[in-house]
Parts: structure tokens; C-alpha cells; sequence
């Protein structure tokens, strides 16, 4: 097995549950030990007894930027230091669009996405510093990219996370500290059940559903597991990615490659509907062009 990240010591929000989960595993299976934070208190203890001497658990809500950086500060208590941050913990926030807004729902959706990104790499900071450098991932959503994914705070949060990444890249460069996103697309986690306002279990019978039946939603053929965007995490993260700083990644099976049409055969053809032209009328065209283009052979004889 390789140990990409051995001795490294990372401090990861959100790690209870879905990405978060499945980076944490991925992590520790390649040497690094783990301050895993999250609101999840039980799940916390079992991570801790399953992955004993490796992962500590710490009561984080990431709203609260004085409990963020009690965690970091007990990440380098239990383990000595600090070289990776995974800023990944969140939920749908604000529902729907302008006409549903408040002004409570759009600062607690900032608060959770965006505040809690930039309280992480703030606090994290002087010890990333005394280490020499380190690494820091946060987490993003296709939504920063388009439209039509997730409501507008959701979605505003997330673009502001991406550009967050790269300006920060640029400010901590001098410390030897990269700064990347990570840009999922629809991933089986139980956070569209939350955000539907189902309790747990159904949170993740939904995303089992999802991972079941979501495999038409992009061109890959299937949704998006935890596991896809902990290895591209884990990449980000590790010395592997050493000149990487300051971009993206997007892990989506495709699905912002471009509209539907573009890679699904039996997608409706829009521009074509508009225009009143159906597929035999096409086919009947195309073979007009082919005629004048190749007509046939003059008889030799
Ligand atoms: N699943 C997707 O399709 C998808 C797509 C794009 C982006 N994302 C983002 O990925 C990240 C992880 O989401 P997920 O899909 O793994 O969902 P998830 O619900 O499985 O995991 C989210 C975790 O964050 C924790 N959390 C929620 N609020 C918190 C708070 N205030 N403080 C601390 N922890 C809190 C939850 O307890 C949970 O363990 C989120 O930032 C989400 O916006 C997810």
C-alpha cells in the first residue's frame, strides 16, 4: 500500500459523512492522522474507536468560528502539527431562489459555506506556517460554475469558495502553502435528503437511490461516489500535486461538459425543435448533400 500522505497531519471538516467520510478513510489509509470535525457526535466517537491512535474527533460547528479554531488548536495538541486542511463541511442552506431569500438564511448560508472556508485557513495558518508549508482543499459545487444545480446562496457561496482558493493561493504562496478546490457534481450523500429536511436515515436511503438511479444525470453513466472526489482530495492534498496551486478540480462525470444535447444521442435538439426540423427532415437533407457532393459516376462504356 502506499503512504502518500505518512506523516502528515490533516484537519478535516465535515468528516462524518459523505465526502468528508470517504477523504477521511482515504487519508488515513495513506499514512496521515486525522482531526476529523463535525456536528455528528456519535458518529464522531465511532470514527475515533475505529480508527484509534490515527483520527481524533472534535465537536466543530463550522458557524462558529471559535470552535473552528478550538479544533485546529486541538489537531496540533493530539498530533503535534499541522500540514493539510480539508475545508469541507456543509448543507444546502437558503432554499429556493430571490423570492424565498431572507437576509438570516443568506448570512447563515455564508456563514456555513464561505465564513467557515476562510475561518479554516485563517486559524490554520501560523501552524501551517512553522511547518514550512502545507496544503489546504477546499471544498466547492458545480454550482459555482452554472446555473440550475442548487439555490442562489448555495450556489453564490460556492463560487465565492472557488475564487477564495485561488486569491489565497496567491497571498500564502510565499509560504510555501498551496491553496486548490475541489468542484463536485452530483455526489450519493445524504445531503440532498437534509436539505429536503429528512432526518438521517432518510437522507441516506435518498442518496442510495441516487446512486442507483442518477446515473443518466451526466455522461459518465453514473453518479458521483465520495470516494471520487476524496481521491481527487487526496491528490490535491499530497506532494504528488506539489506545483499545483490556485485552480480547481472538477469531478462531475461530465456533467458541466456542456447541454445535454452535446453527449446524449436521444436528447431533444432544441435549436432544431425551434426550427421545425425533425429528424427525418434532417436525415432527407443530409442525403441531398451527400448526392451533390458525390454524384454518381458517368457509364464507362
Ligand atoms: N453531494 C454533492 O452532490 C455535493 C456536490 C457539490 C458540493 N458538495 C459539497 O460537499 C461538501 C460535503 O457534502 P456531502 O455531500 O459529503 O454531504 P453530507 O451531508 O454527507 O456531509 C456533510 C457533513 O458536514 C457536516 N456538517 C453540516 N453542517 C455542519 C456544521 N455547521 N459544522 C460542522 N459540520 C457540519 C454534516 O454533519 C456532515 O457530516 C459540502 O460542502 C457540500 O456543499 C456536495
Amino acid at each position: 500500500m502506499s503512504q502518500r500522505l505518512q506523516h502528515k497531519i490533516a484537519f478535516i471538516t465535515g468528516a462524518c459523512s459523505g465526502i468528508g467520510l470517504a477523504t477521511t478513510e482515504r487519508f488515513i489509509e495513506e499514512g496521515a492522522r486525522v482531526l476529523a470535525a463535525d456536528i455528528q457526535d456519535d458518529a464522531g466517537a465511532a470514527l475515533e474507536a475505529r480508527f484509534a491512535g490515527r483520527l481524533k474527533y472534535a465537536h466543530c460547528d463550522v458557524a462558529q468560528p471559535a470552535q473552528i479554531q478550538a479544533a485546529i488548536e486541538r489537531a496540533v495538541a493530539e498530533f503535534g502539527g499541522l500540514d493539510i486542511v480539508f475545508n469541507n463541511a456543509g448543507a444546502g442552506g437558503q432554499r429556493g431562489g430571490m423570492e424565498e431569500m431572507t437576509v438570516e438564511g443568506w448570512d447563515a448560508t455564508m456563514h456555513l459555506l464561505l465564513r467557515a472556508v476562510m475561518c479554516g485557513t485563517l486559524y490554520a495558518l501560523p501552524h501551517l506556517k512553522a511547518r514550512g508549508g502545507g496544503a489546504i482543499v477546499n471544498t466547492s459545487s458545480v454550482s459555482a460554475l452554472a446555473s440550475g444545480f442548487a439555490p442562489v446562496a448555495y450556489s453564490t457561496a460556492k463560487a465565492a469558495v472557488l475564487h477564495f482558493s485561488k486569491v489565497t493561493a496567491a497571498d500564502l504562496a510565499r509560504h510555501r502553502i498551496r491553496v486548490n478546490a475541489v468542484v463536485p457534481g452530483f455526489i450519493a450523500t445524504p445531503i440532498f435528503g437534509a436539505g429536503f429536511g429528512m432526518d438521517r436515515q432518510a437522507s441516506q436511503q435518498l442518496a442510495a437511490t441516487l446512486a442507483e438511479r442518477g446515473g443518466s444525470l451526466q455522461p459518465a453513466g453514473r453518479t458521483g461516489r465520495p470516494e471520487d472526489i476524496a481521491e481527487a482530495v487526496l491528490y490535491l492534498a499530497s506532494d504528488a500535486a506539489a506545483f499545483i496551486t490556485g485552480t480547481h478540480i472538477v469531478v462531475d462525470g461530465g456533467l458541466t461538459i456542456g447541454t445535454r444535447a452535446s453527449w446524449d444521442p436521444a436528447a431533444p435538439r432544441p435549436l432544431q425543435e425551434a426550427l421545425g426540423l425533425t429528424p427525418e427532415a434532417l436525415q432527407a437533407l443530409a442525403q441531398q448533400r451527400a448526392a451533390a457532393l458525390n454524384p454518381p459516376s458517368p457509364p464507362t462504356s
